[in-house]
């Protein structure tokens, strides 16, 4: 497929990124670069999670200021409100409604088989209920939009796999084909690897490499990379080796090649290979790039207006999915929900 494929508005892309932290170069290999190719392709949705990241983000001033930069990162990085729809997640809040309903026809196995949930307790954080529900709440963001795709990284996978198990599960018991089960897109990069060496996460600050840092930040995140005690002349394996991976993520086949032949013949060593990775990072978010995300800190406006304008069309999708689920359960649509189902602002 290419940038100029033509737009497929049969297929419904959706995709969400938590208010939970500053967006890292995993989000963006591994999601954010996909969903703003697919705004080419398709009628895409994408929002900002901020009642997913109500599990970890506990700080009312903290999740207003991550969910805006989460919406400024998209805008910079290529999003086009003309070609996709930004919300917040909020902005749709029958969303909270249906995963409610969904969760009536749920399995509390299904529920604890949820990776995600499994390895938080593992990491011995004390879990909410919230944090359980979690999929039940992602499962009602995909279908509440009836979405065809869902482009996220691997670690998404499962909740997919539990969205489509809950779809059918209400289609089956409410004898209604209601929902449309949706499929998963992988990125080519969809296990970033982090600076600790497991996967890139917002969750542990040390892993990661925000796609907007200041740049001595950046620089200094690099320069730390721990490598162990080659010298520049020593023989290493590249495909052990964070810097090649990231660097692979961004440079062009030919200097990936440079990279490679250095490691695995020797010559190539880690400070020379940080520098060109932080040269990398420099190039395809510095720059242009750079100035269009300081922009949106210039003018909070500008973002809020596109939110909104997101949020006012996925409403409208949503209503029409509720009226289905309202007949098929048997929740009367009184007027006061009829109220709530036209709203228009
Ligand atoms: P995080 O895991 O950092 O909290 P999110 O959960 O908000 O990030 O993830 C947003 C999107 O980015 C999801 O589609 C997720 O699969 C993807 N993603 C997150 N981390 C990575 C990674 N290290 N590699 C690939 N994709 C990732
Ligand atoms: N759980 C996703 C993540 O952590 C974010 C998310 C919430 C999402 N709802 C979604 C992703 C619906 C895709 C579709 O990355």
């Amino acid at each position: 497929m290419t940038q100029t494929a033509e737009k497929n508005k049969s297929l419904r892309y959706l995709s969400g990124v938590q208010s939970s932290g500053r967006l890292h170069l995993g989000n963006y290999f591994g999601a954010i670069q996909n969903h703003i190719r697919l705004q080419e392709q398709g009628d895409c949705l994408y929002f900002i999670a901020n009642y997913h990241s109500l599990t970890t983000i506990q700080d009312a001033e903290l999740q207003k200021k991550y969910t805006f930069m989460a919406a400024a990162d998209y805008l910079a990085l290529g999003l086009d409100p003309a070609k996709a729809l930004l919300f917040r997640q909020s902005d749709v809040p029958e969303v909270t409604e249906l995963a409610w309903l969904l969760s009536t026809v749920t399995g509390m196995g299904l529920m604890e088989r949820a990776h995600s949930y499994k390895d938080k307790i593992a990491k011995g954080i004390a879990p909410n209920l919230g944090l359980f529900f979690y999929p039940a709440l992602m499962a009602a963001d995909i279908l509440i939009y009836q979405s065809d795709r869902v482009p996220v990284g691997q670690d998404q996978i499962q909740h997919i796999e539990m969205c489509r198990d809950m779809a059918g599960y209400f289609n089956h018991t409410f004898k209604k084909d209601v929902f449309k089960l949706p499929e998963g897109v992988l990125s080519a990069a969809p296990k970033v690897i982090g600076l600790t060496g497991g996967k890139m996460s917002k969750s542990e600050e040390a892993s990661v490499i925000p796609i907007f840092g200041e740049p001595a930040e950046i620089k200094k995140k690099v320069m730390n990379i721990v490598t162990d005690s080659k010298g520049v002349a020593d023989v290493k394996d590249p495909e052990t080796n964070v810097i090649y991976l990231l660097y692979k993520l961004m440079a062009k086949p030919e200097e990936t090649a440079v990279m490679e032949k250095g490691f695995r013949q020797g010559g190539m060593g880690y400070g020379d290979a940080k520098k060109l990775l932080l040269a990398k990072l420099e190039e395809l978010f510095g720059g242009g790039v750079l100035a269009k995300r300081k922009k949106m800190d210039e003018n909070p406006d500008l973002v809020e207006d596109v939110l909104l304008a997101g949020a006012k069309k996925a409403r409208k999708i949503a209503a029409g999915t509720m009226e289905l689920v309202y007949e098929a359960t048997g929740i009367p649509v009184s007027k006061i929900k009829k109220a709530i189902l036209n709203f228009e602002f």
